[in-house]
């Protein structure tokens, strides 16, 4: 079953349907097929290192941010599906031009794990999709919308392999590159999220600026008081593969705010949402420390929040910390 296939399946649900969600795919995974082979052979073809600019976000953007970025950007506008793009790499949005614009906005990190480039580890690319109702005259309120009218969400994660992971609001898929063929296979069928986890994964480096509930919550994870045994710290510093690790063992993600970055460090649109809504979709849940993730309204595209995503019932003790402290 490749992802054509599936989506090609999928798509026969929705007889309104006019193929163009199955075209935007279709260039979203040409994107990753790209990005994935630039990743693989980076040490070779000299694509480490700084790309000598900064982004929007402050950071010195990498040879693969930058080129990643490009393709997806290019990709995109060439389905002939999209009317609006916000990337992290680009400060404004990219308003597609008109004789090529389709129904549907794109929120993307094109690199996700920027800073585990030049050693090897993980990374990948992070996507959502929102409809558009006026495309035509598409402006950037359209694109402030809260996460639960994603219509889809995914990221791909480019490590031992390179793997898909996908939700069009009813489940959450896994699918394989299979490099010999050039497809994405189904290899992980209708993921679920176990209930409660055994791993916590957090940049424990931060716990200094803590807010009391972030404190308490990983102190229980460490020195248990009910008599379960402590949880493992996982952390590998790329969201991808943290939050590919904690949808298929199970366990907590988070990137709390704290006394220097009271709004954390992980961005709404292209991180926080698309991650948020797998979890859900998966049977797990996210929260900012104040609400359901995917309920926040964003302002401004590159705005961040906190965020603690994983198993359901870990969500739920995090969630009773903050409510007893607020
Ligand atoms: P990006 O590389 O797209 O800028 O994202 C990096 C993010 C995310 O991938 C990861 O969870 C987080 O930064 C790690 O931050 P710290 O190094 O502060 O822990
Ligand atoms: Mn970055
Ligand atoms: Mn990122
Ligand atoms: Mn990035």
């Amino acid at each position: 079953m490749t992802i054509t296939r599936y989506v090609l399946n999928e798509q026969t649900k929705h007889p309104e349907s006019r193929g163009d969600f199955t075209i935007l795919l279709s260039h979203i995974v040409l994107g990753c097929k790209y990005v994935c082979s630039a990743v693989n052979k980076a040490g070779l073809a000299k694509l480490l290192g700084l790309a000598g600019e900064t982004n929007v976000q402050g950071e010195e953007q990498k040879k693969l941010d930058v080129l990643s970025n490009e393709v997806f950007v290019n990709a995109l506008t060439s389905s002939g599906r999209t009317c609006i793009l916000v990337s992290e790499e680009d400060e404004e949005a990219t308003f597609v031009e008109p004789a090529l614009r389709g129904k549907y906005c794109v929120v993307f990190d094109p690199l996700d794990g920027s800073s585990n480039i030049d050693c090897g580890v993980s990374i990948g690319t992070i996507f959502g999709i929102y409809m558009v109702k006026d495309f035509k005259n598409v402006t950037l309120d359209e694109v402030l919308q809260p996460g639960k009218n994603m219509v889809a969400a995914g990221y791909c994660m480019y490590g031992s392999s390179c793997t898909l992971v996908l939700s069009a609001g009813s489940g959450v898929n896994g699918f394989t590159l299979d490099p010999s063929l050039g497809e994405y296979i189904l290899t992980h069928p209708d993921i679920k999220i176990p209930k409660k986890g055994k791993i916590y994964s957090v940049n424990e480096g931060n716990a200094k600026n803590w807010d009391g509930p972030t404190t308490k919550f990983v102190e229980k994870c460490k020195f248990p008081t009910d008599g379960s045994s402590p949880k493992s710290l996982r952390y590998i510093g790329s969201m991808v593969a943290d939050v590919h690790r904690t949808l298929l063992y199970g366990g907590i993600f988070m990137y709390p705010g704290d006394k220097k970055s009271p709004d954390g460090k992980l961005r709404v649109l292209y991180e926080v949402f698309p991650m948020s809504f797998l979890m859900e979709q998966a049977g797990g849940q996210a929260f900012t420390g104040k609400e359901r993730a995917l309920d926040l309204i964003p302002k401004k595209i590159h705005e961040r929040s906190p965020v603690f995503l994983g198993s359901y019932d870990d969500v739920e003790d995090i969630k009773a910390l903050y409510a007893a402290a607020a």
